[in-house]
Protein backbone atom coordinates (compact mmCIF):
# COMPACT_ATOMS: atom_id res chain seq x y z
CA UNK A 1 0.00 0.00 0.00
CA UNK A 2 1.62 3.76 -0.93
CA UNK A 3 1.99 6.24 1.62
CA UNK A 4 -1.26 8.08 0.15
CA UNK A 5 -3.46 5.02 0.75
CA UNK A 6 -2.28 4.94 4.46
CA UNK A 7 -3.37 8.60 4.94
CA UNK A 8 -6.61 7.96 3.38
CA UNK A 9 -7.83 5.55 5.96
CA UNK A 10 -6.77 7.78 8.60
CA UNK A 11 -9.42 10.42 7.77
CA UNK A 12 -13.02 10.88 6.88
CA UNK A 13 -15.19 13.60 6.53
CA UNK A 14 -18.12 15.06 8.39
CA UNK A 15 -21.86 13.95 7.55
CA UNK A 16 -23.93 14.04 10.31
CA UNK A 17 -23.33 17.04 13.13
CA UNK A 18 -22.06 15.57 16.38
CA UNK A 19 -23.97 17.53 18.38
CA UNK A 20 -27.60 17.39 16.85
CA UNK A 21 -27.60 14.77 14.11
CA UNK A 22 -28.87 17.09 11.17
CA UNK A 23 -26.78 17.02 7.80
CA UNK A 24 -27.39 20.24 6.28
CA UNK A 25 -24.26 22.40 6.18
CA UNK A 26 -23.42 25.36 5.46
CA UNK A 27 -20.16 25.39 3.79
CA UNK A 28 -17.86 28.66 5.13
CA UNK A 29 -13.92 28.29 3.97
CA UNK A 30 -11.77 25.73 2.97
CA UNK A 31 -8.10 25.90 2.95
CA UNK A 32 -7.60 22.70 0.85
CA UNK A 33 -4.81 20.12 2.30
CA UNK A 34 -2.85 21.03 5.45
CA UNK A 35 -0.64 18.47 7.01
CA UNK A 36 -1.17 18.29 11.05
CA UNK A 37 -0.57 21.11 12.67
CA UNK A 38 1.63 20.06 15.42
CA UNK A 39 3.69 17.06 13.42
CA UNK A 40 6.90 18.30 13.91
CA UNK A 41 9.58 16.67 11.46
CA UNK A 42 13.11 15.83 12.59
CA UNK A 43 15.00 18.13 9.50
CA UNK A 44 15.44 15.92 6.63
CA UNK A 45 16.66 15.88 2.67
CA UNK A 46 13.28 15.16 1.87
CA UNK A 47 9.58 15.31 2.60
CA UNK A 48 8.10 13.18 0.22
CA UNK A 49 5.72 11.48 2.33
CA UNK A 50 4.41 13.91 4.09
CA UNK A 51 0.58 13.68 5.19
CA UNK A 52 -1.67 16.39 4.52
CA UNK A 53 -5.94 16.20 5.03
CA UNK A 54 -7.87 18.57 3.69
CA UNK A 55 -9.35 21.65 6.19
CA UNK A 56 -12.15 23.15 5.99
CA UNK A 57 -14.92 24.74 8.39
CA UNK A 58 -18.78 24.03 7.96
CA UNK A 59 -21.47 25.56 10.30
CA UNK A 60 -24.21 23.07 11.06
CA UNK A 61 -27.89 24.88 10.17
CA UNK A 62 -29.70 23.49 12.84
CA UNK A 63 -27.92 23.80 16.26
CA UNK A 64 -24.89 26.13 14.34
CA UNK A 65 -21.89 24.23 15.50
CA UNK A 66 -18.84 25.15 13.64
CA UNK A 67 -16.60 22.04 12.68
CA UNK A 68 -13.93 21.15 10.96
CA UNK A 69 -14.56 19.43 7.55
CA UNK A 70 -12.83 16.33 7.87
CA UNK A 71 -11.65 13.82 11.20
CA UNK A 72 -8.61 12.66 11.17
CA UNK A 73 -8.34 9.72 13.44
CA UNK A 74 -7.33 10.23 17.00
CA UNK A 75 -5.28 7.66 17.70
CA UNK A 76 -3.24 9.16 14.85
CA UNK A 77 -3.35 12.31 16.45
CA UNK A 78 -3.29 11.93 20.36
CA UNK A 79 -1.42 8.72 20.86
CA UNK A 80 2.02 10.34 20.65
CA UNK A 81 1.84 14.40 21.38
CA UNK A 82 4.00 17.41 21.06
CA UNK A 83 1.54 19.82 22.48
CA UNK A 84 2.58 20.16 25.89
CA UNK A 85 0.52 22.88 28.25
CA UNK A 86 2.23 26.02 28.76
CA UNK A 87 3.90 27.28 31.79
CA UNK A 88 3.48 30.71 30.57
CA UNK A 89 2.44 33.66 33.26
CA UNK A 90 -0.94 33.75 31.20
CA UNK A 91 -1.75 29.98 31.77
CA UNK A 92 -0.18 29.72 35.25
CA UNK A 93 -2.65 33.08 36.15
CA UNK A 94 -5.68 31.15 34.39
CA UNK A 95 -5.51 27.91 35.90
CA UNK A 96 -5.70 29.39 39.09
CA UNK A 97 -8.63 31.10 38.24
CA UNK A 98 -10.29 27.71 36.67
CA UNK A 99 -9.85 26.16 40.17
CA UNK A 100 -11.12 28.85 42.18
CA UNK A 101 -13.93 29.01 39.99
CA UNK A 102 -14.43 25.40 40.19
CA UNK A 103 -13.91 25.33 44.23
CA UNK A 104 -16.62 28.36 44.64
CA UNK A 105 -19.33 27.65 42.11
CA UNK A 106 -18.51 24.11 42.10
CA UNK A 107 -18.61 23.82 45.72
CA UNK A 108 -15.37 21.42 45.80
CA UNK A 109 -13.97 20.61 49.13
CA UNK A 110 -10.81 19.35 50.11
CA UNK A 111 -10.62 15.35 49.96
CA UNK A 112 -13.19 15.76 47.01
CA UNK A 113 -12.16 13.29 43.86
CA UNK A 114 -11.40 15.66 40.37
CA UNK A 115 -10.78 13.82 37.20
CA UNK A 116 -9.21 15.65 34.54
CA UNK A 117 -9.75 14.68 30.58
CA UNK A 118 -6.80 15.57 28.28
CA UNK A 119 -5.02 16.29 31.32
CA UNK A 120 -1.59 16.78 29.24
CA UNK A 121 1.56 16.60 31.68
CA UNK A 122 -0.71 17.68 34.59
CA UNK A 123 -0.44 21.27 35.10
CA UNK A 124 -3.54 22.37 36.00
CA UNK A 125 -4.56 19.10 38.48
CA UNK A 126 -1.51 19.87 40.41
CA UNK A 127 -3.11 22.92 41.38
CA UNK A 128 -5.75 21.22 42.88
CA UNK A 129 -3.95 18.39 44.56
CA UNK A 130 -1.78 21.46 46.03
CA UNK A 131 -5.43 22.88 48.02
CA UNK A 132 -6.52 19.27 48.64
CA UNK A 133 -8.51 17.44 46.07
CA UNK A 134 -7.73 13.89 45.08
CA UNK A 135 -6.90 14.06 41.32
CA UNK A 136 -6.44 11.83 38.44
CA UNK A 137 -5.61 12.52 35.09
CA UNK A 138 -6.88 10.63 31.66
CA UNK A 139 -4.92 11.24 28.69
CA UNK A 140 -4.50 9.24 25.82
CA UNK A 141 -1.07 10.87 24.77
CA UNK A 142 1.37 7.84 26.44
CA UNK A 143 4.50 9.96 26.39
CA UNK A 144 2.25 13.09 28.62
CA UNK A 145 0.44 10.69 30.55
CA UNK A 146 4.51 9.46 31.31
CA UNK A 147 5.70 12.97 32.04
CA UNK A 148 2.65 13.40 34.34
CA UNK A 149 3.38 10.43 36.46
CA UNK A 150 6.79 11.29 37.66
CA UNK A 151 6.09 14.34 38.51
CA UNK A 152 3.52 13.19 40.83
CA UNK A 153 0.01 13.61 39.13
CA UNK A 154 -1.74 9.84 38.89
CA UNK A 155 -2.85 9.76 35.17
CA UNK A 156 -4.45 7.25 32.98
CA UNK A 157 -2.76 7.09 29.26
CA UNK A 158 -6.25 6.33 28.30
CA UNK A 159 -8.90 7.96 25.97
CA UNK A 160 -11.99 9.17 27.94
CA UNK A 161 -14.90 6.86 27.51
CA UNK A 162 -17.79 5.19 28.95
CA UNK A 163 -15.56 2.41 29.74
CA UNK A 164 -12.79 4.32 30.84
CA UNK A 165 -14.92 6.09 33.65
CA UNK A 166 -16.66 2.60 34.58
CA UNK A 167 -13.42 1.90 35.73
CA UNK A 168 -12.05 4.74 37.61
CA UNK A 169 -15.50 4.74 39.68
CA UNK A 170 -15.01 1.39 40.81
CA UNK A 171 -11.34 1.99 41.79
CA UNK A 172 -11.58 5.47 42.93
CA UNK A 173 -15.27 6.32 43.78
CA UNK A 174 -17.65 9.31 42.36
CA UNK A 175 -16.23 12.26 40.99
CA UNK A 176 -16.66 16.11 42.72
CA UNK A 177 -15.70 17.29 39.41
CA UNK A 178 -14.76 16.40 36.21
CA UNK A 179 -12.77 18.31 34.12
CA UNK A 180 -11.88 19.28 30.46
CA UNK A 181 -9.62 22.61 29.07
CA UNK A 182 -9.44 22.49 25.52
CA UNK A 183 -9.88 19.14 24.92
CA UNK A 184 -13.79 18.76 24.84
CA UNK A 185 -13.42 20.61 21.44
CA UNK A 186 -10.97 18.23 20.24
CA UNK A 187 -13.95 14.84 20.94
CA UNK A 188 -15.69 13.58 17.91
CA UNK A 189 -17.57 10.98 20.00
CA UNK A 190 -19.49 13.56 22.29
CA UNK A 191 -22.15 10.87 22.86
CA UNK A 192 -19.23 8.46 24.41
CA UNK A 193 -17.59 11.20 26.72
CA UNK A 194 -20.76 12.30 27.90
CA UNK A 195 -21.54 8.65 28.80
CA UNK A 196 -18.39 8.31 30.58
CA UNK A 197 -19.72 11.94 32.16
CA UNK A 198 -22.90 10.13 33.59
CA UNK A 199 -21.27 7.16 34.95
CA UNK A 200 -18.79 9.16 36.80
CA UNK A 201 -20.13 12.10 38.31
CA UNK A 202 -21.25 12.17 41.65
CA UNK A 203 -25.02 13.50 41.93
CA UNK A 204 -24.32 16.85 43.02
CA UNK A 205 -20.99 17.07 40.59
CA UNK A 206 -20.20 19.04 38.15
CA UNK A 207 -19.32 18.93 34.83
CA UNK A 208 -16.29 21.63 33.89
CA UNK A 209 -15.77 22.50 30.75
CA UNK A 210 -13.12 24.68 28.86
CA UNK A 211 -13.71 25.56 24.76
CA UNK A 212 -12.53 28.30 21.82
CA UNK A 213 -15.53 30.50 22.00
CA UNK A 214 -16.99 30.71 18.03
CA UNK A 215 -18.30 34.33 18.98
CA UNK A 216 -14.32 35.75 19.10
CA UNK A 217 -13.55 33.32 16.28
CA UNK A 218 -15.83 34.97 14.29
CA UNK A 219 -15.04 38.67 15.61
CA UNK A 220 -11.53 37.71 15.53
CA UNK A 221 -11.38 36.31 12.49
CA UNK A 222 -8.14 34.52 14.01
CA UNK A 223 -8.76 31.30 11.31
CA UNK A 224 -5.21 29.93 12.78
CA UNK A 225 -7.33 28.11 15.29
CA UNK A 226 -8.48 26.42 12.97
CA UNK A 227 -6.76 22.97 12.10
CA UNK A 228 -7.74 19.27 12.03
CA UNK A 229 -7.47 18.66 16.17
CA UNK A 230 -9.82 21.69 16.32
CA UNK A 231 -13.31 19.36 15.43
CA UNK A 232 -16.03 21.73 17.22
CA UNK A 233 -16.76 25.65 17.63
CA UNK A 234 -18.96 26.27 20.19
CA UNK A 235 -21.80 28.96 20.40
CA UNK A 236 -23.13 28.80 24.00
CA UNK A 237 -26.31 28.12 22.51
CA UNK A 238 -25.10 24.95 21.02
CA UNK A 239 -23.88 23.29 23.87
CA UNK A 240 -26.72 24.05 26.03
CA UNK A 241 -28.86 22.02 23.10
CA UNK A 242 -25.77 19.07 23.22
CA UNK A 243 -25.80 19.15 27.06
CA UNK A 244 -29.93 18.74 27.15
CA UNK A 245 -29.61 16.32 24.43
CA UNK A 246 -27.97 13.76 27.15
CA UNK A 247 -29.42 14.24 30.06
CA UNK A 248 -27.35 17.39 31.91
CA UNK A 249 -27.51 21.13 32.02
CA UNK A 250 -25.72 23.92 31.48
CA UNK A 251 -25.72 25.96 34.83
CA UNK A 252 -22.81 28.73 34.35
CA UNK A 253 -20.88 30.03 31.88
CA UNK A 254 -18.07 32.74 32.04
CA UNK A 255 -16.46 34.38 29.03
CA UNK A 256 -12.40 34.58 29.11
CA UNK A 257 -9.67 36.43 27.12
CA UNK A 258 -7.19 32.58 27.55
CA UNK A 259 -6.50 31.69 24.08
CA UNK A 260 -7.56 33.96 22.17
CA UNK A 261 -11.21 33.84 23.54
CA UNK A 262 -13.04 31.12 25.67
CA UNK A 263 -15.80 29.70 27.42
CA UNK A 264 -15.58 27.81 30.69
CA UNK A 265 -19.14 25.94 31.42
CA UNK A 266 -20.39 24.70 34.04
CA UNK A 267 -22.63 21.79 33.83
CA UNK A 268 -24.68 19.26 36.07
CA UNK A 269 -27.24 16.65 36.61
CA UNK A 270 -30.20 18.30 36.32
CA UNK A 271 -31.86 16.37 39.61
CA UNK A 272 -29.50 18.65 41.26
CA UNK A 273 -31.69 21.64 40.52
CA UNK A 274 -28.88 23.99 40.26
CA UNK A 275 -30.61 27.20 39.34
CA UNK A 276 -29.07 28.47 35.69
CA UNK A 277 -26.99 32.05 36.37
CA UNK A 278 -28.26 34.63 34.34
CA UNK A 279 -24.53 35.06 32.34
CA UNK A 280 -26.14 31.48 30.41
CA UNK A 281 -29.18 33.77 28.75
CA UNK A 282 -27.38 37.23 28.22
CA UNK A 283 -24.54 35.36 25.73
CA UNK A 284 -27.18 33.36 24.24
CA UNK A 285 -29.56 36.46 23.74
CA UNK A 286 -26.68 37.99 22.24
CA UNK A 287 -25.23 35.13 19.90
CA UNK A 288 -29.10 35.84 18.54
CA UNK A 289 -28.67 39.34 17.87
CA UNK A 290 -25.69 39.04 16.43
CA UNK A 291 -27.49 36.89 13.88
CA UNK A 292 -25.18 33.73 14.12
CA UNK A 293 -28.59 31.67 14.12
CA UNK A 294 -28.44 31.88 10.04
CA UNK A 295 -25.64 32.23 7.03
CA UNK A 296 -25.38 35.55 6.99
CA UNK A 297 -22.90 35.77 9.73
CA UNK A 298 -20.48 33.30 8.64
CA UNK A 299 -20.67 34.38 5.36
CA UNK A 300 -18.92 37.66 6.56
CA UNK A 301 -16.43 35.76 8.35
CA UNK A 302 -15.47 34.21 5.12
CA UNK A 303 -14.79 37.91 3.79
CA UNK A 304 -12.38 38.71 6.95
CA UNK A 305 -10.57 35.34 6.14
CA UNK A 306 -9.78 35.94 2.06
CA UNK A 307 -8.55 39.58 2.97
CA UNK A 308 -6.27 38.23 5.77
CA UNK A 309 -4.90 35.42 3.46
CA UNK A 310 -4.04 38.00 1.29
CA UNK A 311 -2.49 40.71 3.09
CA UNK A 312 -0.50 38.97 5.58
CA UNK A 313 1.21 37.33 3.05
CA UNK A 314 1.71 40.30 0.96
CA UNK A 315 2.90 42.60 4.23
CA UNK A 316 5.41 39.74 4.90
CA UNK A 317 6.95 39.51 1.21
CA UNK A 318 7.13 43.00 1.52
CA UNK A 319 9.20 43.32 4.21
CA UNK A 320 11.60 40.73 3.00
CA UNK A 321 11.93 42.44 -0.13
CA UNK A 322 13.01 45.48 1.43
CA UNK A 323 15.85 43.42 3.12
CA UNK A 324 14.24 42.54 6.24
CA UNK A 325 15.17 39.69 8.15
CA UNK A 326 11.77 38.13 9.66
CA UNK A 327 11.38 34.90 11.76
CA UNK A 328 8.20 33.66 13.54
CA UNK A 329 7.14 34.00 17.10
CA UNK A 330 6.24 30.71 18.97
CA UNK A 331 5.96 27.57 17.30
CA UNK A 332 2.33 27.32 18.13
CA UNK A 333 -0.13 25.10 16.39
CA UNK A 334 -1.48 28.05 14.97
CA UNK A 335 1.55 29.40 13.90
CA UNK A 336 2.05 25.99 11.35
CA UNK A 337 -1.36 26.34 10.37
CA UNK A 338 -1.37 30.30 9.41
CA UNK A 339 1.96 29.95 7.52
CA UNK A 340 0.81 26.72 5.54
CA UNK A 341 -2.11 28.10 4.60
CA UNK A 342 -1.06 31.36 3.85
CA UNK A 343 1.91 29.70 1.77
CA UNK A 344 4.81 30.96 3.87
CA UNK A 345 7.72 29.11 3.74
CA UNK A 346 11.66 29.37 5.04
CA UNK A 347 11.90 31.62 1.55
CA UNK A 348 10.28 34.66 3.60
CA UNK A 349 10.16 33.24 7.21
CA UNK A 350 14.21 32.40 8.37
CA UNK A 351 13.13 30.25 11.46
CA UNK A 352 10.46 29.91 14.53
CA UNK A 353 12.00 30.38 18.21
CA UNK A 354 9.81 28.26 20.38
CA UNK A 355 10.62 27.59 23.98
CA UNK A 356 9.13 24.13 23.92
CA UNK A 357 12.24 21.87 24.15
CA UNK A 358 10.26 19.19 22.28
CA UNK A 359 10.59 21.35 19.31
CA UNK A 360 13.30 22.83 19.03
CA UNK A 361 16.21 21.19 16.50
CA UNK A 362 12.83 19.85 14.49
CA UNK A 363 11.20 21.66 11.88
CA UNK A 364 7.73 23.03 11.19
CA UNK A 365 5.17 20.67 9.38
CA UNK A 366 4.45 21.56 6.03
CA UNK A 367 6.75 24.80 5.71
CA UNK A 368 9.72 22.76 7.47
CA UNK A 369 10.90 25.98 8.47
CA UNK A 370 13.36 25.19 11.45
CA UNK A 371 12.12 25.62 15.23
CA UNK A 372 15.60 27.57 17.36
CA UNK A 373 15.34 28.08 21.05
CA UNK A 374 15.06 31.61 22.76
CA UNK A 375 18.79 31.39 23.60
CA UNK A 376 19.44 30.88 19.93
CA UNK A 377 17.30 33.13 18.64
CA UNK A 378 18.42 35.82 20.88
CA UNK A 379 21.86 35.55 19.44
CA UNK A 380 20.59 36.01 15.60
CA UNK A 381 17.52 38.25 16.04
CA UNK A 382 15.90 38.74 13.06
CA UNK A 383 14.64 42.52 12.29
CA UNK A 384 10.90 41.80 12.37
CA UNK A 385 9.08 38.40 14.08
CA UNK A 386 5.73 37.45 12.82
CA UNK A 387 3.49 36.81 15.74
CA UNK A 388 2.60 33.34 16.17
CA UNK A 389 1.77 32.88 19.80
CA UNK A 390 -0.68 35.72 19.49
CA UNK A 391 -2.46 34.69 22.13
CA UNK A 392 0.17 35.59 24.80
CA UNK A 393 0.58 38.92 22.77
CA UNK A 394 1.11 41.26 25.86
CA UNK A 395 3.30 38.58 27.66
CA UNK A 396 5.57 38.16 24.96
CA UNK A 397 5.95 42.08 24.13
CA UNK A 398 6.89 42.85 27.77
CA UNK A 399 9.16 40.06 27.73
CA UNK A 400 11.40 41.00 24.03
CA UNK A 401 11.53 44.71 25.29
CA UNK A 402 15.08 44.57 24.29
CA UNK A 403 14.47 43.52 20.94
CA UNK A 404 11.49 46.43 20.14
CA UNK A 405 14.04 49.14 22.06
CA UNK A 406 16.52 47.86 19.55
CA UNK A 407 14.63 48.48 16.96
CA UNK A 408 12.87 45.44 16.60
CA UNK A 409 9.35 45.13 14.69
CA UNK A 410 6.37 42.50 15.43
CA UNK A 411 3.71 41.90 12.92
CA UNK A 412 0.49 40.80 14.39
CA UNK A 413 -1.90 38.96 11.72
CA UNK A 414 -5.48 39.84 13.27
CA UNK A 415 -8.47 40.95 12.97
CA UNK A 416 -6.25 42.66 10.36
CA UNK A 417 -1.88 42.86 10.10
CA UNK A 418 -0.11 45.35 11.64
CA UNK A 419 2.83 45.88 12.80
CA UNK A 420 4.30 47.12 16.00
CA UNK A 421 7.29 48.74 16.72
CA UNK A 422 8.90 50.29 20.28
CA UNK A 423 6.50 53.46 19.69
CA UNK A 424 3.17 51.49 19.27
CA UNK A 425 3.79 49.32 22.47
CA UNK A 426 4.58 52.07 24.70
P1 LIG B 1 -0.26 27.56 22.53
O1 LIG B 1 -0.89 28.84 22.12
O2 LIG B 1 -0.90 26.40 21.84
O3 LIG B 1 -0.09 27.43 24.02
O4 LIG B 1 1.23 27.57 21.92
C1 LIG B 1 2.12 28.62 22.13
C2 LIG B 1 3.48 28.25 21.63
O5 LIG B 1 4.32 29.40 21.76
C3 LIG B 1 4.14 27.13 22.41
O6 LIG B 1 4.80 26.25 21.47
C4 LIG B 1 5.17 27.84 23.28
C5 LIG B 1 5.49 29.08 22.49
N1 LIG B 1 5.84 30.24 23.30
C6 LIG B 1 7.14 30.76 23.18
O7 LIG B 1 7.94 30.24 22.41
N2 LIG B 1 7.48 31.85 23.93
C7 LIG B 1 6.62 32.45 24.81
O8 LIG B 1 6.98 33.42 25.48
C8 LIG B 1 5.28 31.90 24.93
C9 LIG B 1 4.29 32.52 25.88
C10 LIG B 1 4.94 30.81 24.15
ZN1 LIG C 1 -26.12 20.46 14.61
Amino acid sequence: MNAAADHEENVRPVTRCRVCGASDWQEIVSFGEVPLANAFLAPAASYEDEPAYPLGVISCRSCRLMSVTHVVDPEVLYRSYSYVTSDSETITRHMEFVAATCRERGGLAPGDLVVELGSNTGQQLAVFARDGARVLGVDPARNLAAVANERGTPTLPEFFTAATAEIVRRSHGPARLVLGRHVFAHIDDLAGVLAGVHALLAPDGVFAVEVPYAVDLLEKLAFDTIYHEHLSYFLVRTLDTLFTRHGLSLFDVERLPVHGGSLLVLVGRPEAGRPVTHAVSTLIEAEKRAELGSDAGYREFARGVRAIREELPALVRSLVAEGHRVAGYGASAKGTTILNICGLGPAEVAYCTDTTSLKQGKVLPGTHIPVRSPEDARADPPDVYLMLAWNYAEEILRKEAEFLRAGGRFVLPFPKPVIVSADSVR
